[in-house]
């Protein structure tokens, strides 16, 4: 009786919360009709951490901190900057990399060209698709480049081959492309069903592990719940990026989210262009391009993407509600935020903002989320109002407190130099960090500092 007795379990698709019975809205992570039917073995359920248990297999005993050897930890750089930064300063040897991102927004084509230079090099890497044909993958290799004969293309899906491959050819990194495709036989689930992509990453994780080779996993980001997202595999990789942008807009964003091996707040920025992805290492001059000219409404901020500070401009639109229920808008920003700043103005200003439509934009279509910017949205609203223009030269940051206090934010010298880089010449921010900069004489020539301490002060000095 039942040793290998096949068991039904739910999963969800988007966080991989498990469930014995079906529910309409899963607990995890609160969405609606994601808890799919799957089958496991019995005795193979709860397979997603096996994979690094088995990684461990022989026998160990546990030692001090004083006994292990430290080694410099080597990097292998990408020649892709933006990439780097994100990765921490390169590739760690025998880490395993979740590249995520909705569809068509150029995964692919961010490890194709990552493939190309690792190759470059003279490194032997293994590009695997279970999406592509090859004569795909060269017309799409032809846009980018010449390739030399190090990169080694593979389309298969089944993980035994794959990891028979990987084995036998030695690659130093490998791309598998996408996560969603692959199975192994030994789980009867769909390719793309929670089971199937835990399985299949536990088995590179353990690649990855044991033969320290560095494997790149792309996942799509599914709306619909019909195959699992990249999220029910975060736990089990080390890096986790996701890439993002408007699909309409040239420009990606390519975010650390988890990283073992460095920071998470860094961003890349890149652009995509004929010929593949290009870096933007000017992101702030990207951003502000086409900023319309004496314009209501219209205020530029200082958002800090890790250590590097990226100049966005602010837009508002207020106007009259034509019905009894005004209309809040956000893109790009926070809406609840854009809610309780407006009505910190309305009590703390005295704006009658109470009837009146407010849509405020980030222009670009890029999305930021902090407080630093909540003075440039408060500035954008009262220019738009009042209808009047903010000077085009000033800059504005800071974080607002209920109260109506604008509170200090971390590394204004960086966001002064930023501007001060752009021409900017009047740099509105928190007291408190006027003053640290007064202290410390880290004012740029040519930008006039202003410290504001509440809203009112900073309306008045715009
Ligand atoms: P792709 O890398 O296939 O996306 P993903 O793997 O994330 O699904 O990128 C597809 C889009 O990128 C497609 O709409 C075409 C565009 N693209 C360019 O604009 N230039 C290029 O050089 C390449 C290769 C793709
Ligand atoms: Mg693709």
């Amino acid at each position: 009786m039942g040793k290998t007795k096949i068991t039904t379990v739910f999963f969800c698709q988007n966080c991989g919360y498990e469930s014995s019975k079906w529910m309409g809205q899963c607990p995890g992570c609160r969405q609606w009709n994601t808890l799919v039917e799957e089958t496991v073995p019995a005795a193979s359920k709860g397979m997603g951490g096996s994979g690094k248990t088995k990684a461990l297999g022989e026998r160990r005993e546990p030692s001090s901190l004083s006994a292990i050897a430290m080694q410099e930890e080597e990097r292998v750089s990408t020649h892709i900057r933006e990439l780097d930064r994100v990765l921490g300063g390169g590739i760690v040897p025998g880490s395993l990399i979740l590249v995520g991102g909705d569809p068509g927004i150029g995964k692919s084509t961010l490890l194709l060209q990552v493939c190309k230079y690792l190759s470059d090099d003279g490194r032997k890497v293994l590009y695997i698709s279970g999406e592509e044909s090859l004569r795909q993958i060269k017309l799409r290799a032809v846009r980018i480049g010449e390739f030399t004969d190090h990169l080694l293309l593979f389309c298969e899906t089944n993980l035994n081959d794959i990891e028979e491959t990987i084995m036998r050819q030695k690659p130093e990194a490998v791309v598998i492309d996408s996560i969603q495709t692959m199975y192994h036989d030994g789980v009867s689930a769909a390719p793309g069903s929670v089971s199937q992509v835990r399985e299949a990453t536990g088995i590179l994780l353990r690649l990855a592990k044991s033969l320290g080779i560095s494997i790149f996993i792309v996942g799509h980001v599914t709306k619909e719940g019909t195959v699992a997202g990249p999220r029910v595999l975060e736990h089990m990789v080390d890096t986790v990026l996701y890439f993002e942008g408007d699909r309409h807009a040239s420009y990606r964003i390519l975010r650390g989210v988890k990283n073992r091996f460095g920071s998470t707040n860094e961003i890349g920025v890149f652009e995509m262009r004929q010929d593949g992805l290009a870096e933007v290492t000017n992101a702030s001059e990207y951003m502000l391009n086409g900023r319309p000219e004496g314009a209501s409404g219209s205020v530029v901020v200082c958002s800090m993407e890790g250590t590097r500070p990226i100049l966005l401009e602010i837009q508002a639109l207020v106007c009259k509600s034509s019905f009894g229920i005004p209309k809040r808008q956000a893109t790009g920003t926070d809406l609840s935020r854009v809610n309780l700043l407006m009505a910190v103005l309305e009590k703390r200003v005295g704006l009658p903002l109470s009837n009146c439509d407010a849509y405020v934009n980030i222009a670009g279509g890029i999305r930021m989320s902090e407080p630093a910017v909540d003075l440039g949205i408060v500035i954008a609203v009262v220019s738009s109002f009042r209808n009047k223009p903010v000077d085009e030269k000033t800059l504005v940051f800071g974080e607002i407190g209920l109260s109506g206090e604008v509170r200090s934010v971390n590394m204004a010298e960086q966001r002064i130099g930023e501007a001060a880089k752009l021409g900017f010449q009047t740099c509105i921010l928190p007291k408190s960090a006027e003053e640290m900069l007064r202290a410390s004489g880290n004012i740029p020539a040519g930008i006039a500092v202003k410290g504001v301490s509440s809203v009112q002060e900073a309306i008045r000095a715009v």
